[in-house]
């Protein structure tokens, strides 16, 4: 019989890149394809939770079954996620700009020089939620690294009160792939799990987060 014991959960995810405005026609953004989100999303929803998905700018469709908020910059995520709480968990797959720019009201202009870009420190999502008293009973972020892996995240973990941090090294082709190699870092150690696809890496998360509810 099917896993439902998500059911009556109201789960709270992000995913994809932010976008962030230099002028009105253009913008920073990173490689985020929200295809781990969308597929954690997808997992819980599976397993019968409410779930909220705040998405950045992707084309992926929305799974059955999630309640889907679209959002551009990291602003509007930070609001957006305020918005949906409370939620039993979130999971924070989303990658975050951790800048904005002040952006120009019109389009910028060669000629007179390369323009100087301002840039402001973003929320982190992650950490005002670890601080927020409206924190899920369960927190856990992502850790997208390119070296020392276990020692950034074990780091971000304690930093952002997450209780649990998934750590993937994307020095390979994970950003934008099928696939994911992670490693579990919760509050008693860490669990390397197998390079797996992405709708695996979520259902086994999906698993977790039931045990842990
Ligand atoms: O600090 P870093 O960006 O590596 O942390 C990654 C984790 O923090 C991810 O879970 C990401 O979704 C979250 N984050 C966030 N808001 C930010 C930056 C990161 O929620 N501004």
């Amino acid at each position: 019989s099917p896993d439902r014991r998500l059911a009556g959960r109201h789960i709270l995810v992000t995913a994809g890149p932010t976008h962030e405005p230099i002028d009105p026609v253009r913008y920073i953004a990173n490689r985020s394809s929200g295809k781990q989100g969308f597929a954690i999303a997808a997992a819980c929803a599976e397993m019968g939770a409410r779930v909220t998905l705040v998405s950045g700018p992707v084309t992926l469709p929305t799974p059955a079954g999630v309640d889907r908020i679209n959002v551009e910059t990291a602003l509007q995520m930070a609001d957006a996620v305020a918005s949906a709480l409370p939620a039993d968990a979130a999971i924070m797959v989303a990658a975050v700009a951790d800048w904005h720019v002040e952006a120009a009201g019109q389009k910028l202009k060669k000629g007179a020089g390369a323009p100087a870009l301002s840039l402001v420190p973003n929320p982190d999502i992650l950490a005002d939620l670890g601080a927020s008293p409206n924190r899920p009973r369960l927190l856990v972020g992502f850790a997208a690294e390119t070296e020392r892996v276990l020692d950034h995240a074990a780091a971000k973990r304690i930093a952002k009160r997450a209780d649990w941090i998934v750590a993937n090294d994307v020095s390979g082709d994970v950003m934008g792939g099928e696939e994911n190699s992670v490693h579990l870092l919760t509050e008693t150690g860490v669990e390397s799990w197998p390079h797996a696809p992405k709708a695996v890496v979520a259902r086994r998360l999906a698993q977790r987060i039931a045990d842990a509810l």
